[in-house]
């Protein structure tokens, strides 16, 4: 798969008194047709991310709303796959060039969740669990990643301290990162001293709540090549396990993670080894730990030595959420599967500036909806121009030079 990427948008995460769902919305979208410099009446199709709309905006129907931005009256969806809605969007996207029903496609991600009380946002939110299993019965996401950071920590010994460091890492990476929704930086004792939420996790073992916009304009091979793309996705994993965590086969791995991963690696040609950096879904500290093992960087139960070792660092041996992940960088929530794809296109074009990653080629983004139940991974590739045109001209040079003689 070759799907060029044009153009990439975001609005600045946080709270955001002055802009309403359709204005963050609008805000992304120009700023990515800017970037990609096309008309937006060479858009053949849109997918747009939206998880909450209804319940915090009383808006449903986004998909509408995206075109109606653009003055433009092509087909237009919105994407709900709860916290993953953002990258579900893009993969529905990809699936339309792919199909050749579209040549260029718009793909958005959005999400207003300041306007109601923090009560109503952790009831939306749980819409993501199991209502009948976990949300009757009182849990929320805090508790519900908090009984997976029990479950960990007791079977592989993870140490409250590296756990931390999760968000300490987040948090440098966020203070380097201009749209990022916290930009200070924090020290363990921050976390461990903060305010309780779900034992282990404190305050600032959690994403915070977000207001949020990303876009992306994504084409096919031959557009993107007319309009020399310097990045393409080239593959999609996606997978699904229980909503509930009680029907899960083990909570020491989100299952659904490793298998959309394995495929996506598949799809690629790659194995782990080649990812020189990863956006991943840190909705809570320890939603890292499960996300870097799905991914392969680290073995089961061994991720910790690469947070003793500071290896999640932009300039570390496996960089991890350059953006400040959700954690520092915010979750406005199906706005952020397309806020780790602008992260990953701006890490391949080199403007990741005091966050940059070094001679970044390959980066991966993996994101979560729920506790795990639905994952999605995609894989971005910084096109080699002269590599490219050497191995061009060495495949079909030496079949011209073989069969006319005296053209080279
Ligand atoms: N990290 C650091 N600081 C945070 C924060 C976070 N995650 N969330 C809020 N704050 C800060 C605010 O900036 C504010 O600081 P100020 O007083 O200096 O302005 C202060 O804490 C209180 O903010 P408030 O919005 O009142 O917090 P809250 O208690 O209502 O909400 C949480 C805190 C952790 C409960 C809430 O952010 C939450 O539910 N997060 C998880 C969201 C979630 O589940 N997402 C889906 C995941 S799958």
């Amino acid at each position: 798969m070759k799907i060029g990427v044009l153009g990439i948008g975001i609005t600045k995460f946080g709270e955001r008194w002055d802009q309403g769902l359709r204005d963050l919305l609008l805000d992304s979208q120009l700023r990515a047709l800017n970037d990609s410099k096309i008309d937006s009446k060479q858009i053949d199709a849109m997918y747009t991310g939206n998880m909450i709309g209804g319940i915090a905006s009383g808006q449903l129907h986004v998909g509408a709303m995206a075109t109606e931005n653009l003055n433009l009256n092509i087909p237009s969806v919105r994407v709900e796959g709860a916290c993953a809605s953002g990258s579900i969007a893009l993969r529905q996207g990809i699936h339309a060039i792919e199909s050749g029903s579209a040549d260029i496609v718009m793909v958005n991600g959005v999400e207003k969740m300041t306007d109601v009380s923090t009560e109503q946002i952790t009831t939306a939110l749980m819409g993501a669990g199991d209502e009948e299993l976990e949300g009757f019965n009182g849990l929320t996401f805090p508790g519900l990643y908090a009984l997976l950071a029990n479950s960990y920590m007791k079977e592989y010994g993870l140490i409250r301290e590296v756990l931390a460091e999760v968000s300490v890492k987040n948090h440098y990476h966020g203070a380097r990162n201009s749209y990022a929704q916290f930009q200070n930086e924090i020290t363990i004792d921050t976390v461990m001293n903060a305010t309780m939420v779900a034992d282990p996790l404190t305050l600032f073992d959690c994403s915070p709540i977000t207001d949020g916009a990303a876009s992306i304009i994504i084409a096919n091979e031959k557009v993107a090549k007319k309009m020399n793309s310097e990045v393409y996705i080239t593959a999609s994993g996606l997978a699904t396990d229980t909503l509930s965590l009680a029907r899960r086969e083990s909570l020491l791995e989100l299952k659904a993670g490793r298998l959309a991963a394995e495929s996506a690696y598949k799809q690629a040609g790659i194995t782990a080894k080649d990812v020189n950096f990863a956006e991943v879904h840190d909705c809570f500290s320890i939603a890292e730990i499960y996300a870097v093992e799905a991914l392969g960087l680290a073995k089961r139960g061994e991720a910790a030595q690469l947070y003793t070792s500071k290896q999640t660092y932009f300039d570390g041996k496996h960089p991890v959420n350059t953006s400040g992940g959700l954690k520092a960088c915010g979750h406005p929530v199906a706005a952020t599967g397309i806020k780790q794809a602008v992260e990953a296109v701006t890490q391949l074009r080199g403007a990741g500036e005091k966050r940059q990653v070094p001679n970044a080629e390959i980066g991966v983004t993996y994101n979560v909806g729920g506790s795990g139940a639905t994952a999605c991974v995609h894989v971005f590739k910084k096109m080699r121009w002269l590599k490219w045109l050497y191995l061009r001209m060495w495949k079909y040079g030496w079949n011209i030079r073989r069969s006319k003689r005296n053209v080279w």
